[in-house]
């Protein structure tokens, strides 16, 4: 028995665990309950001869300790190499950004004509979305009968007792004129940016609501020449010095002359290379409108204009439907 046990030690001593299975299997093979190796020497201690028995138990107890105290050993030394084996931290990986927002392109838009318009000396007046039938269409020449007051252009404004008599959402950003020059004796450089809301049929190149930016400017001998000059000025500043720009005659009550102003567009897929693409409509103030705030039109003229936002935004960003900027999908919107 004695001899067994020499062999024993010096198989347990030189055992190698390499592996958290083999710690287990090690302790089975010595301690396990049924048929480990040693606990089955306890089990045969009463074959030994008596005088031999307490030598033997301590060298089974001694040889029991060591298994122990390996298998521990090896489940320590085990346990601290597999939590080296856990994904370590990259530290060259790029870091994740915080979520960022962006700011709209026709917000960007916008402020971009603003800041331009600022720069050549106007000032940026406001007025109510919500308009009275005088500031959207009378004092601006608008004849009773005209067109634009039609229920197809215009929302009317209801309060729960029926229809306000002649309360609108403003159709064009055109009221701030009236309101500027109620407001200011001559002179006045002004430009108006704001929403404006019409009723027309969905789709890709109109919408219910949209955004316009106004410009007035009223003095003593202002002239067609000068409105040519500023809007010159401003699409060279804004679109880059190239561009070609045509003012075509039209007609605005609150205008005489009336020009539309179309800038010529480079597009390759286009059969000319291009077209021409209405940015603004503009004109001298009419008298009748100066009268209807009552300015001096002997002695005062001015010019205003009106820019569609969308439209300027779209044709600098190739945007091809107006709808994209109300859908509120960041996809799109965190290109600009
Ligand atoms: N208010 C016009 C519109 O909504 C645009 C416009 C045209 C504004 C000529 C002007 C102007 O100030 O002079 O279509």
């Amino acid at each position: 028995m004695l001899d067994r046990i020499d062999e024993l030690r010096s198989e347990i001593n030189n055992a190698s665990i390499n592996s958290l299975e083999e710690a287990e299997e090690f302790r089975i093979r010595y301690l396990g309950q049924r048929s480990g190796i040693i606990t089955n020497l306890f089990k045969k201690i009463g074959e030994v001869a008596p005088e031999d028995r307490p030598t033997v138990g301590k060298e089974l107890n001694a040889l029991k300790g060591t298994v122990e105290s390996l298998h521990e050993a090896a489940l320590a030394r085990l346990e601290e190499e597999t939590d080296g084996d856990a994904p370590e931290v990259d530290l060259t990986l790029p870091g994740r950004r915080p979520q960022t927002g962006s700011v709209h392109p026709l917000t960007q838009t916008l402020n971009d004509i603003t800041r331009l318009f600022e720069r050549f000396g106007f000032s940026v007046a406001e007025g109510p979305e919500i308009e009275d039938d005088w500031h959207n269409f009378t004092a601006l020449n608008f004849p009773p009968e005209h067109p634009a007051r039609d229920m197809q252009d215009t929302f009317f404004v209801e309060s729960p007792d029926g229809p306000r008599n002649g309360v609108v959402l403003r159709t064009h950003t055109s009221p701030v004129q009236i309101r500027v020059m109620e407001n200011t004796a001559p002179p006045v450089r002004i430009i108006a940016p704001g929403r404006v809301y019409r009723n027309e049929a969905i789709s890709y190149k109109s919408f219910c609501l949209f955004h316009q930016v106004e410009g007035l400017y009223i003095d003593e001998g202002v002239t067609l020449g000068d409105l040519k000059q500023i809007l010159r000025t401003f699409a060279e500043a804004f679109f880059g010095e190239v561009v070609q720009m045509r003012f075509r005659p039209s007609y605005f009550p609150f205008t005489e002359p009336s020009a539309e102003v179309d800038i010529w567009w480079e597009d390759e897929e286009h059969p000319e290379g291009g077209r021409w693409m209405e940015i603004l409509g503009s004109g001298m103030v009419h008298p009748n409108v100066l009268e209807s705030v009552g300015v001096d039109s002997e002695r005062y003229t001015g010019y205003a204009f009106g820019m569609g936002v969308e439209r300027i935004a779209m044709l600098r960003y190739g945007i091809d439907d107006i709808r994209t900027f109300y859908e509120n999908d960041v996809r799109f919107l965190e290109q600009f």
